[in-house]
C-alpha cells in the first residue's frame, strides 16, 4: 500500500478508562474533535486486554491514552499492549500518547508514561502529554497536543522523501522501522542510492529484497 501525500491523516484513539463518561471520554471526545475539524479521519475505540487489533493496521497514526488509577496506567490499555495482538499491529506506526492523572508531572513522565513508552519503543512517537484534572476540558491545552501531532505527522512523511525524492511504501518502513537504530539510517542511504541509481522512485519490500541479492547488497 502507498500512501498519497495529501490523503487525510486517518487516526485511530485507543483508550481505556474505568468510568464511563469521566473526564478522558470527554478528552478523548475532544480531541477527536480538534483532529476532524483539521481535516482527520478518526475513530476510537475502548481497549480490552484481549480483543483483536488488526484493524489497526488501517490507521496511520495510533493515539493511546489512559488515566492513571493507583499509580499504574489504566489495565485494559496495559493488559492489550502485554496481552493481544497490539504491539504486533502498531508495528511502524506513528504514535501519540496521552495521560490523564492527578500527580504532578514530573511524576507522571517518570513513573507512569513509561508503563506504555516500554512497548514502543521502536515507534516514532509523534507527541505526549500528562492531562491535570484542570487541563481536560481546557480546549487550548486540547488544542496544542492535536496541533503537534499533526505537525509531527506532517514532519514525519515528509522526511520520508527528504533528500533523494525516493519514496518508501508503508511495508518497506516497517521492514526499515525493526532494524537497530544504529544500522537503519545508513541502509536507508544506501537504498535510496541504489534506488537513484536503477532508476527506482519506490522502495518496496521487493526492492529491498532485490538490493540485498545485488553485488551492492546491505
Ligand atoms: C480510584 C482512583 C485512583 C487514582 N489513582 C491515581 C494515581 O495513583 N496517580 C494519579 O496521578 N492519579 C490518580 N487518580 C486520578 C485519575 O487518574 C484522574 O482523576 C483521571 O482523570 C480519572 O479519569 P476518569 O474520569 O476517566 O476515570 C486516581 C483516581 C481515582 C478515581
Amino acid at each position: 500500500m502507498t500512501r498519497i501525500e495529501e490523503r487525510p491523516m486517518r487516526a485511530i484513539i485507543l483508550y481505556d478508562s474505568r468510568t464511563t463518561g469521566g473526564s478522558t471520554d470527554r478528552l478523548i471526545d475532544s480531541i477527536g474533535r480538534e483532529l476532524v475539524e483539521s481535516g482527520a479521519y478518526v475513530e476510537k475505540a475502548k481497549c480490552r486486554a484481549l480483543a483483536d487489533y488488526s484493524f489497526v493496521k488501517e490507521f496511520d497514526v495510533v493515539i493511546l491514552g489512559a488515566p492513571v488509577y493507583y499509580l499504574v496506567v489504566s489495565s485494559q490499555l496495559l493488559g492489550a499492549l502485554v496481552q493481544s495482538n497490539l504491539k504486533k499491529n502498531l508495528r511502524g506506526k506513528k504514535i501519540a500518547l496521552f495521560l490523564a492523572c492527578g500527580s504532578p508531572e514530573p511524576m507522571a513522565l517518570t513513573f507512569y508514561l513509561p508503563q506504555l513508552k516500554v512497548h514502543l519503543v521502536r515507534n516514532r512517537i509523534l507527541a505526549e502529554k500528562i492531562f491535570a484534572p484542570h487541563q481536560m476540558d481546557d480546549p487550548e491545552t486540547i488544542g496544542d497536543f492535536v496541533e503537534e501531532i499533526e505537525e509531527e505527522y506532517r514532519k514525519a512523511n515528509k522526511s520520508r522523501t527528504r533528500s533523494t525524492g525516493i519514496q518508501w511504501d508503508d511495508e518497506a518502513l516497517e521492514i526499515l522501522d525493526q532494524m537497530p537504530s544504529i544500522f537503519s539510517g545508513k541502509i536507508r542511504a544506501t537504498m535510496e542510492t541504489y534506488a537513484q541509481q536503477n532508476g527506482i522512485t519506490l522502495i518496496t519490500p521487493a526492492v529491498l529484497d532485490e538490493a540485498r541479492s545485488s553485488p551492492m547488497g546491505f
